[in-house]
């Protein structure tokens, strides 16, 4: 029997993964996309086959997770297996700016898909997209029993969709599971998260489009991880024989300068001559260090981290010089992207 899955969030970097995994382990697979005045698919256009053909696989919806309703009628019409809640305003700095949409969608949202799931009488699995961001102001290394001490709105709206889930699981019996994820990146990073932000600045650089790019922050320490081999974790706890919640990490650590150093060495620059501060970029509250024990997760699913930071940044300073030497003059021409917000508004 072919297995069929709901990914919220289908057109980030995790739900494209996400996609392009259940496609090739032979699952239909559907996705909620935002209606936008321009093309948000770049990342799974080349998953894409016209649904009149006779092998497709993937088929595209439009919905939002604030729009409840919506939620019951799609689920009503899919009727999937399995549901990943994927979708979420996930970035951090961005949350300050906007902590009532944050709470609505990434906190909110969760208990508006988990009430559908429940209203339509269901009887999926059901994966919420958690985060290491939760732990916060808690000292590493963090682990699933480290307590919560979010430091941000989206730190804090991910906490309360954890405990909805949580409740959920317990209360009404759903096979309802935590993905506690810390950072992992990819050539599909968003370009404002500060991974993408520098491997792309380093292609940019080299090829002599850009001389500078300005960072914030950049003693803070992450727990790198990347992103194909996340979603395969994500997959495997929906799979186990029964629900729990998993940290998903590397357990090494790394600040950002030194993840920006390996990446200006990378491309044979030198970081120092093109690096300037922005306070900007500053967060009103910061989390210093995440490192994750994913040992929960190599024990009981045989999920473990294989790519670390130096690897990756590499992996996407090589994206960024391919896709900048294979782009044609519009990519080139594009209005740079160089913080949390499009360069043109910040300014
Ligand atoms: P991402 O690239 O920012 O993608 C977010 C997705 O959510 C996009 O598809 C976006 O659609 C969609 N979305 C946003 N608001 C929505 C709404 N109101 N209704 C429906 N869809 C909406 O994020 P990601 O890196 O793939 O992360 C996936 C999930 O894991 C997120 O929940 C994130 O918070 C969580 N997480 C990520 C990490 C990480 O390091 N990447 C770590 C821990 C947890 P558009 O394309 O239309 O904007
Ligand atoms: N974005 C950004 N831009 N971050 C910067 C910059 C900059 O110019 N300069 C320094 N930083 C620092 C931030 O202050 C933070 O300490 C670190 O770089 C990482 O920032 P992000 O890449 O924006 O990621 P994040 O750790 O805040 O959040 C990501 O990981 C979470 C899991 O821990 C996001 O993917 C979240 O959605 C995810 O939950």
């Amino acid at each position: 029997m072919t297995k069929r899955a709901l990914i919220t969030g289908i057109t980030g970097q995790d739900g494209s993964y996400l996609a392009e995994m259940l496609l090739a382990k032979g699952y239909e697979v559907h996705g909620l996309i935002r209606r936008a005045s321009t093309f948000n698919t770049v990342r799974i256009d080349h998953l894409y086959q016209d649904r009149h053909e006779p092998d497709a696989r993937m088929f595209l919806h439009y919905g939002d997770l604030a729009d409840g309703a919506r939620l019951v009628t799609l689920l009503a019409q899919v009727q999937p297996d399995e549901v990943y809640n994927l979708a979420a305003q996930s970035h951090v700095r961005v949350s300050f700016e906007e902590p009532e949409h944050t709470g609505n969608t990434t906190g909110m949202g969760a208990t508006r898909l988990l009430e559908a799931v429940r209203m339509t009488g269901l009887h999926c699995r059901y994966y919420q997209a958690s985060s290491s961001e939760m732990f916060g102001a808690s000292p590493p290394p963090q682990n699933e029993l480290t307590p919560f001490y979010p430091r941000s709105p989206y730190g804090a709206a991910k906490v309360y969709a954890y405990w909805l889930t949580k409740n959920y699981r317990e209360a009404y019996g759903f096979f309802a599971v935590n993905g506690i994820l810390f950072n992992h990146e990819s050539p599909r990073r968003g370009e404002t998260f500060v991974t993408r932000k520098i491997s792309r600045a380093v292609a940019r650089i080299r090829a002599g489009l850009d001389d500078v790019v300005y960072l914030g922050n950049i003693d803070t320490v992450r727990d790198w991880g990347y992103a194909p081999e996340y979603v395969e974790g994500m997959w495997r706890m929906l799979q186990a024989d029964e629900p729990d919640d998993y940290v998903l990490a590397t357990g090494n650590s790394c600040t950002v300068r030194d993840f920006m150093i390996t990446a200006f060495e990378h491309a044979g620059l030198d970081w120092e001559k093109h690096v300037r501060f922005d306070e900007q970029y500053l967060r009103p509250t910061e989390v210093d260090a995440l490192i994750g024990d994913a040992s929960k997760a190599t024990g009981r699913l045989g999920w473990k981290a294989t790519v670390h930071a130096d690897e990756l940044a590499r992996i996407m300073v090589d994206a960024d010089i391919e896709a900048l030497e294979h782009a044609g003059s519009s990519w080139i021409d594009a209005p740079r992207v160089d913080g949390w917000v499009a360069a043109p508004a910040a300014r």
